[in-house]
C-alpha cells in the first residue's frame, strides 16, 4: 500500500510487510537527478533506522528503471549528493537492497543497480553503460563495480561499445541474478526468498572471483588499447575507460573508484563532451518542430512502398522492423520477385549473422506481401515511393495513388533531389504529399529527411516525425531546394574537394585529410561506395542550368567514361579486387588527374592536410548558413543533425554549425574571402555568416531564437 508519495523526491515509497518498496519516478526517464539522489538517501535512511524493515526493493517507473545521470546537470556546478556517494550508501546499507530491472537501466541508472546487494531484470529490459556516447565514463563506480561482477573483457565492452544487454545476456554473464516477468511481484518474491533464505548483504565491490585470473584480465585490457587507434580514433573517453578497467584489476576498490572520479571529471571537462552532449539534445530538438504541436497524429499500421529497388527494399525493412503491414509495389511481375528476394535476403543475412531468430525473421516477413496494382494499396496509411529519380515516372506513381489510396493517406516520395511539389501538384490532395527522403543502406542510416513543400498540412508533417521515431530515425524537416538540407551541402563540399583536386591535391590526400578529421569517409571514398553513375546522372541533369562561369572540374567525367563507377565496378577513385570492398590507390587515376590539370591549363601546387580540411569544412559551413538564411533548414541545428546522422560527420564535434561556433565565425569567413580571391564564383560568403560575424553572434544564438 502507498507509504508516502513525495513527488519533490522524484520517488516513492511504499511497503509491503517488512520491504520497503523504492519507487524511482522522474518522469520522463527516471534520470537521477539531484532530488531523486536525495530521495534515495533519505530511504536508505528511513530503512537503516526502522527496524521493521528488512530490505529494500528499488523499482522504476515507467518505460524505464533509470536512464542514468540527468544530463541536464552536466552544465551546472555538480551539487552534493553525488550519485558515486549514493551508490556507496546503497552498497553500505546493512539490509539487503535488490534492484528489479523493468526497461532501460543506463549509465548510472545501471550503477545504481549495481550498488545494490542483488539484481532481477524482466525480459525486455537493456541494461548498459552508454556514458561513451557522451564522451563520458561510468562515474559513480561502474566502471569498478562491473569488472568485479562480469570481468574485464565483458565490462569493456559494455562501457566502449555503449551497447547495452539484454536481460538474457546480463543473466549469463552474471550482471543479474535472475530474469523475471514483473519486476514488483518478481521483485517481491525474490526479496522475500532471500530474507527466507538469511542471505544478508552481497557487496559487488567484495567479488574477487572475476578478478582472479589476473592474466585474462590484463589479456582483454591490452586487447582493448590495441584497438584504440582504429576502432576510436580521435575520441577521447575510450583511453580513460581502460585505464580504469585496469585500476579495477589491480587497485582495491576505494582506490580504483577515486582513480576513476578523476577521469570522470577530466571527461566531463572535456570540449568532446561538451559536442557529443550537444549532439544527443540537437537529436531530440530536430524532432520537436514548433508548429506541429497539438495536431491529430495518424496512426499507422499499413503501409506500402513503390519500387523494390536498392531503397524501396530497405524501406520496406525499415517499415516490416516497426511490424508495420508492407505492401511492395513493382512495374512488373519480374521486378516484383526481385524487390522481394532483396527484402528476404536481407532477413537471410541477420540470420545467417544470428542477429535475428529465424522465427522472428519468418514472423516479419509475413507481414510482407507484393502486387503490381495499385488497388492492394487501398488501405494503406502511408505509401512510400521509391521508383527511378525521374519526374515524369514519379508523376506517373502519384496520379495512380491519388486515386487508390484511402483519403487521409500519407503520400511520400524518397525523391533526393526533385521537387516534391512538382510531384504533388498532379494529385488531386497536395496537403498529403511530403518527402521522406530515406538514406542508403535504408535499414542502417539513421537519418530521415523529412521534406515539406508548402501545401503539406501540418497534421502530414507531425504524423511523419512521429512515423520517424517509431521508425527509429533521426527526423530533420526540411524545406524544397536541389538536394534538400543534405545533397545541397554535400554536392557544395564535393565540389570543393573537386577543385583541390584540380589545383593539386591527390583525392587518396584529400580522403585522408578528411578521415584524420574525423569523417567516416572521405569524399572520394564516398563517390565509390555510393556508385560514381549517380552523381555523374545529376551533373549531366543539371549541365544545362550551370552558370557558364562556374569552375567545372570535369576529372570525375573522365573517370566515368571509363565505366569506373567505384565499388560495383570494381574501380573508381580505387581500384577493388574482385568481392573485396578495400580500395586501394590506384596509378591510372593520378594520370587522368595530371591529364586533365594539363587540359585545363592548372599548375598544381601542394596542399597541407589542415588547408584541405579548412575548405572543406569552410565550404559545408557556408552552405549551411546558406540554407538556413533561405529557411530551407529551420535552426542550425537541423543542418547539424543532417550531417552528423547521414554524412558522417565527427559526431565528437558537434555538427559543422557547431563546430564553427567553436573555431570562431570569423575565421570562417576570413577563410572564405580568401578563398574567394582565387574563385569569387565559387566562394561567396554567407549573408547570414557575415551578419553573425558583423553582430559578434553565433550559430548557437539562432538555435535558441
Ligand atoms: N537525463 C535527462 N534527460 C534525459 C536523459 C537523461 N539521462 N535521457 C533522456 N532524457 C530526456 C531526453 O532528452 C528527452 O527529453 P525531451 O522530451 O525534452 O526531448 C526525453 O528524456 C525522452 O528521451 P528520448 O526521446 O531519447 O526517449 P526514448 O524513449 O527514445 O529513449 C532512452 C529513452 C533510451 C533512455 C534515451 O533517452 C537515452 O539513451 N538516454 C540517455 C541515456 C544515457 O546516456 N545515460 C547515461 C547518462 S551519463 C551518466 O549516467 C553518468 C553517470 O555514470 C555518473
Ligand atoms: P533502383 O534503380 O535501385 O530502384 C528503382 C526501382 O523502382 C526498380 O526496382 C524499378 O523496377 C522500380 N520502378 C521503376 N518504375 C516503377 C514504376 N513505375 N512502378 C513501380 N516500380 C517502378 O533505384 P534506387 O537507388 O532504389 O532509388 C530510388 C529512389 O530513391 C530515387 O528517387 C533515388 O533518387 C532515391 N534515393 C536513392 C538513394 C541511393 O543511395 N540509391 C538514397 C536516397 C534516395
Amino acid at each position: 500500500m502507498p507509504d508516502n508519495h513525495q513527488p519533490d523526491r522524484g520517488l516513492h515509497l511504499e511497503r509491503s510487510g517488512n520491504i520497503l518498496i523504492v519507487i524511482l519516478d522522474n518522469p520522463p526517464v527516471n534520470a537521477l537527478g539531484l532530488r531523486v539522489r536525495r530521495g534515495l538517501l533519505a530511504a536508505l535512511r528511513q530503512a537503516q533506522s526502522e527496524e521493521q524493515i528488512h530490505a529494500l526493493l528499488l523499482l522504476g517507473s515507467g518505460k524505464n528503471f533509470a536512464a542514468g545521470a540527468d544530463i541536464r546537470e552536466f552544465n551546472q556546478p555538480r551539487q552534493p549528493p553525488l550519485l558515486r556517494e549514493v551508490c556507496d550508501q546503497i552498497e553500505t546499507c546493512t539490509k539487503p537492497v535488490i534492484a528489479a530491472i523493468a526497461g532501460n537501466a543506463l549509465g548510472g541508472g545501471l550503477e545504481v543497480a549495481m550498488a545494490a546487494h542483488y539484481r532481477l531484470a524482466v525480459k525486455g529490459s537493456r541494461l548498459g553503460l552508454p556514458e561513451v556516447n557522451l564522451g563520458l565514463l561510468p562515474g559513480a563506480g561502474g566502471s569498478q563495480r562491473s569488472v568485479r561482477l562480469i570481468g574485464a573483457e565483458a565490462a569493456l565492452d559494455l562501457m566502449l561499445s555503449g551497447r547495452p544487454l539484454s536481460a538474457e545476456q546480463a543473466l549469463e554473464l552474471g550482471m543479474v541474478d535472475r530474469l523475471g516477468l514483473d519486476a514488483r511481484v518478481d521483485g517481491l518474491v525474490y526479496a522475500h526468498e532471500l530474507l527466507a533464505d538469511r542471505c544478508g548483504v552481497r557487496r559487488s565491490s567484495e567479488l574477487t572471483t572475476r578478478l582472479a585470473d589476473s592474466a585474462a584480465q590484463q589479456a582483454a585490457i591490452d586487447a582493448a588499447r590495441t584497438k584504440l587507434p582504429t576502432q576510436f580514433r580521435g575520441l577521447f573517453s575510450p583511453a580513460l575507460i581502460i585505464d580504469c578497467v585496469a585500476a579495477a584489476c589491480e587497485q582495491p576498490f576505494a582506490a580504483g573508484c577515486q582513480f576513476e572520479a578523476a577521469q570522470f571529471q577530466r571527461c566531463l571537462a572535456s570540449p568532446q563532451h561538451r559536442a557529443l552532449l550537444y549532439a544527443f539534445q540537437a537529436e531530440r530538438a530536430a524532432a520537436k518542430l514548433p508548429d506541429t504541436t497539438g495536431l491529430a497524429i495518424a496512426a499507422f499500421s499499413q503501409a506500402g512502398v513503390i519500387g523494390g529497388g536498392t531503397m524501396g527494399a530497405g524501406i520496406a525493412v525499415v517499415m516490416l522492423e516497426a511490424d508495420l503491414q508492407v505492401t511492395l509495389l513493382e512495374r512488373d511481375e519480374q521486378s516484383l520477385a526481385a524487390g522481394l528476394s532483396r527484402v528476404e535476403e536481407f532477413y537471410r543475412q541477420r540470420v545467417s549473422k544470428k542477429r535475428l531468430s529465424a522465427t522472428a525473421a519468418a514472423a516479419r516477413l509475413a507481414k510482407l506481401r507484393g502486387t503490381t496494382e495499385y488497388r492492394d494499396l487501398a488501405t494503406a496509411d502511408l505509401v512510400v515511393e521509391a521508383v527511378y529519380e525521374d519526374l515524369a515516372a514519379k508523376q506517373a506513381v502519384f496520379r495512380q495513388l491519388d486515386s487508390h489510396c484511402k483519403p487521409g493517406a500519407i503520400l511520400a516520395s524518397n525523391t533526393s533531389y526533385l521537387d516534391i511539389a512538382a510531384i504533388a501538384a498532379v494529385t488531386n490532395r497536395p496537403q498529403a504529399v511530403i518527402g521522406l527522403h530515406f538514406f542508403s543502406p535504408a535499414p542502417v542510416m539513421r537519418l530521415l529527411e523529412i521534406v515539406v513543400p508548402p501545401q503539406a498540412a501540418a497534421e502530414v508533417i507531425a504524423s511523419a516525425v512521429v512515423l520517424a521515431r517509431r521508425l527509429g530515425k533521426v527526423p530533420v524537416r526540411t524545406g524544397i531546394c536541389d538536394g534538400f538540407i543534405g545533397n545541397r551541402i554535400m554536392s557544395v563540399y564535393r565540389r570543393a574537394a573537386e577543385a583541390m583536386l584540380e589545383d593539386g591535391a591527390s583525392p587518396y590526400q584529400i580522403d585522408t585529410a578528411v578521415r584524420e578529421f574525423g569523417f567516416a569517409m572521405g569524399p572520394f571514398q564516398i563517390l565509390d561506395v555510393a556508385g560514381g553513375d549517380i552523381a555523374w546522372a545529376t551533373r549531366k541533369r543539371r549541365a544545362a542550368q550551370r552558370d557558364p562561369q562556374e569552375r567545372y572540374v570535369q576529372i570525375a567525367d573522365r573517370l566515368c567514361e571509363q565505366g569506373w563507377f567505384g565499388q560495383k565496378s570494381g574501380r573508381g577513385w580505387y581500384r577493388y579486387e574482385p568481392g573485396s570492398n578495400h580500395g586501394v590507390q590506384d596509378p591510372a587515376v593520378l594520370e587522368i588527374v595530371a591529364r586533365e590539370r594539363e587540359r585545363a591549363g592548372v599548375t598544381p601546387r601542394p596542399f597541407s592536410a589542415e588547408e584541405i580540411v579548412r575548405r572543406y569544412l569552410a565550404a559545408m559551413i557556408n552552405e549551411g548558413a546558406n540554407l538556413l538564411a533561405e529557411g530551407i533548414a529551420l535552426r542550425p541545428l537541423d543542418v547539424d543533425v543532417v550531417l552528423l546522422a547521414g554524412y558522417g560527420f565527427p559526431r565528437y564535434r558537434g555538427g559543422p554549425l557547431y563546430y564553427a561556433d567553436k573555431i570562431g565565425l570569423a575565421r570562417v569567413l576570413d577563410d572564405i574571402t580568401t578563398f574567394a580571391a582565387e574563385d569569387p564564383q565559387f566562394w561567396r560568403p554567407s549573408p547570414l555568416l557575415i551578419r553573425l560575424v558583423e553582430q559578434g553572434q553565433t550559430f548557437a544564438s539562432l538555435n535558441a531564437e
